[in-house]
């Protein structure tokens, strides 16, 4: 599939006026993306669980008008006007216009919202992005006769990901592979296809608690973050390890040894992190509570037999990830050990989900 693909054919219907509201998930990856090339294509294959709660819903309505040379949008977040947002999202509607030509023959109001606390410091690029393209999708698929669900699904995922590359991983669910890779049939640079092998009972309904230590902005932006693995002194190892994690990883999802997991999503964090501790300039993204986490954490494992894990995003928040049977003991574990370390002591209880939804 190349990109060419993805530009329509002539639109065989007209319309004056539409409105669709679609809802996205976040998710969170556990084999990481972090390194990219223009445009928007990763330096290694990475795979994520879609979330459930964590979602972004937004409405677009679109006006036709004389044809414009740049998307004309407005953007309202939370029911007020967000210009700050807008120079992302111009750039956005920049990369994709040439595969959606109708961008330009259309006024587009913006509403959008999120279900998580704005600046939790969870990164709501993914479901933002991917809400908003599909959106476009659907208006795609009212002006085109192509109603293959399989293509725009796909195609979706491949706006997304130009909008933010772990944008591609939340169209569907519950497991996302984005970047080609020789071991998951079908998978691609371009967007995120389904994890295509059954996977073992423990990991279905997978747990997801995040644990929100720092709530503040993020200190270092994704684009700032991805361009310092270009001349990094390690890049190259890890690109090539990360590919070979999602082999093991894909192994360990079908064969359900969760011990496995934990050592694999567990390094994969630490890993991400150890790129930004030993990158030009140097960034520390955990807080001194996420570390105490990650203590308590190897603590009630190593008292329990449990099989609760941990990974983390760029920034300072845990993701706790843990088999659903395990549920009830956890929560008790979050309620007298975790909570103390977090901003107001909170945490968003979530699980995988399978992605948009149309509201
Ligand atoms: C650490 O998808 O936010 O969450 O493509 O520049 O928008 P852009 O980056 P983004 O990077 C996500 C990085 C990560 C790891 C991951 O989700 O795989």
């Amino acid at each position: 599939m190349n990109t060419a693909n993805f530009i329509p054919n002539i639109l065989e219907y007209s319309l004056e006026k539409a409105t669709y509201k679609w809802q996205t998930p976040s998710n969170i990856a556990l084999v990481k993306y972090w390194g990219k090339s223009n445009p928007q294509i990763p330096k290694n294959a990475s795979i994520s669980f879609t979330l459930n709660n964590c979602h972004t819903t937004t409405q677009i309505e679109f006006v036709k008008i004389e044809p414009t040379k740049t998307p004309l949008f407005e953007l309202f977040f939370e029911g007020k006007k967000k210009d700050d947002f807008k120079p992302k999202i111009a750039t956005f509607f920049d990369r994709i216009k040439d595969y959606c030509p109708y961008l330009l023959q259309y006024k587009m109001v913006i509403h959008s919202e999120n279900s998580f606390p704005h600046s939790s410091g969870i990164a709501s690029s993914a479901s933002g992005m991917s809400a908003i393209a599909m959106c476009l999708i659907n208006l795609e698929k009212d002006l085109t006769a192509n109603t293959n669900e399989d293509y725009l699904k796909q195609k979706a995922s491949f706006l997304s990901r130009l909008g933010s590359g772990s944008a591609s991983r939340s169209i569907e669910g519950p497991l996302v592979v984005w970047g080609k890779h020789d071991e998951i049939e079908g998978s691609s640079d371009l967007y995120g296809v389904k994890f295509p092998y059954e996977i073992a009972p423990i990991f279905k309904d997978f747990q997801d608690t995040i644990l929100l230590v720092d709530k503040g902005e993020k200190q270092v932006s994704s684009t700032v973050g991805h361009n310092l693995m270009i001349g990094h002194p390690y890049a190259e190892n890890r690109f090539k390890q990360a590919n070979d994690n999602l082999s093991i990883l894909s192994k360990i999802l079908q064969e359900g040894t969760i011990e496995e997991f934990i050592k694999l999503v567990e390094s994969e964090a630490l890993t991400l992190h150890a790129m930004m501790l030993t990158s030009h300039p140097y960034f520390i993204l955990m807080k001194p509570k996420t570390l105490e986490i990650i203590n308590e954490i190897w603590m009630y494992r190593a008292a329990t037999k449990s099989n609760v894990c941990f990974t983390l995003d760029a920034g300072a928040n845990v993701h706790l990830l843990y088999p659903k049977k395990e549920k009830e003991a956890i929560n008790l574990f979050i309620q007298e050990k975790l909570l103390r370390y977090c901003q107001n002591n909170q945490s968003i209880n979530d699980y995988s989900g399978l992605g948009g939804s149309k509201i």
